[in-house]
């Protein structure tokens, strides 16, 4: 087998196994193929969604306070991202620290490295005095090597409320996870989309345009292109929910006819009935208190609290015990 059949074929399995479950549901990661990463990148730049721009906000407007938790009492650090992405936002506080001459080294983890090989080179260009050293790899393996380097403090950042795609059992392992790997007095800043109107939440992920509804279809277009399947895409629709007693914000993707659809890959054929719903994505919103007892779970202290002006977003810089 070679690499590309067995990427197929983790793809194939996953779509299988979620398909074949009822509820039926498909995993999220799969969004972001080319089209996905161009269709995200569109919803970032959306009226209604809010999230991306009010945590940019409150990096521009608090980057000075920022600078000052992380640093204590004039302690160097070693900044380490998860999940960096193309920086946009941690170039805000990046150019700022470099700025006011802080003594830190910037450390960006992804398990790709084509991904950290493009933002180095922006940073470069961009930030040509910041100290850059990224490290290709899974986010707790990385983590866990770092930690054997007692040298300095870590403050890791893990930011856009990806905490949120996790269901409540799982992101508390997650950070669990992330607090094993660090020492006492390492720092974690994390983003939570909090509770609001729900009908501002709602409309972040139902936009007039239509992107969020094509990047949420894009999803069986995908199925189609890679595993051979004749999905219709104009006989499903794109119907998120939201519920204000739980903060929990779904994605679904809804067949309007009775159908069956044939995937090739996977030698059958699954059948839908009409107005059968497929779960693809949870985006959990957050009261304080939620994040507080989170924190606790997670064998944090909560140090501050930075939000927008809006109240929309929390970025949460918490110390680990
Ligand atoms: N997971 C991100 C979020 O919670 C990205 C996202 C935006 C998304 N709109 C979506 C995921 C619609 C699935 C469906 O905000």
């Amino acid at each position: 087998m070679n690499e590309h059949t067995e990427a197929l074929s983790a793809f194939a399995l996953d779509i299988k196994r979620g398909l074949d479950q009822f509820p039926k549901t498909l995993p999220s990661r799969y969004f972001y193929n080319e089209i996905g990463d161009e269709l995200f990148q569109k919803i970032m730049d959306l009226d209604e969604y809010y999230l991306t721009r009010a945590e940019f906000e409150i990096f521009v407007r608090q980057k000075a306070e920022i600078l000052k938790a992380f640093q204590g009492d004039n302690q160097k650090f070693r900044l380490v991202e998860l999940g960096a992405g193309d920086g946009t936002k941690t170039k805000v506080l990046l150019s700022h620290f470099v700025e006011q001459q802080v003594d830190f080294t910037y450390s960006p983890i992804d398990i790709s490295g084509n991904v950290l090989a493009q933002l180095e080179e922006a940073l470069k260009s961009e930030i040509p005095s910041l100290h850059v050293e990224p490290i290709v790899g899974e986010y707790f393996k990385a983590l866990s090597a770092l930690n054997t380097d007692n040298s300095s403090k870590e403050v890791v950042l893990f930011l856009g409320s990806n905490i949120g795609n996790f269901d409540q059992a799982s992101g508390v392992e997650f950070l669990k996870h992330i607090g094993d790997n660090l020492s006492s007095g390492d720092m974690l800043l994390i983003g939570f989309d909090l509770m609001k109107d729900p009908r501002k939440v709602l409309s972040a992920y139902n936009d007039k345009e239509g992107v969020t509804k094509a990047f949420n279809l894009n999803l069986l277009t995908r199925i189609n292109a890679e595993l051979g399947a004749n999905f219709k895409i104009d006989q499903f629709d794109h119907f998120p929910t939201y519920d204000p007693l739980t903060g929990e914000t779904k994605s679904h993707i809804v067949s309007k006819i009775k159908q069956e659809v044939f995937i090739e890959a996977l030698g059958e054929s699954i059948e839908f009935q009409a107005w059968e719903a497929i779960h693809t994505e949870v985006s959990q919103k957050y009261s304080y208190k939620m994040i507080e007892s989170f924190a606790e779970e997670a064998g944090f202290r909560i140090v501050k609290n930075f939000t927008d002006s809006n109240d929309y977003f929390v970025d949460s810089l918490w110390e680990k015990m």
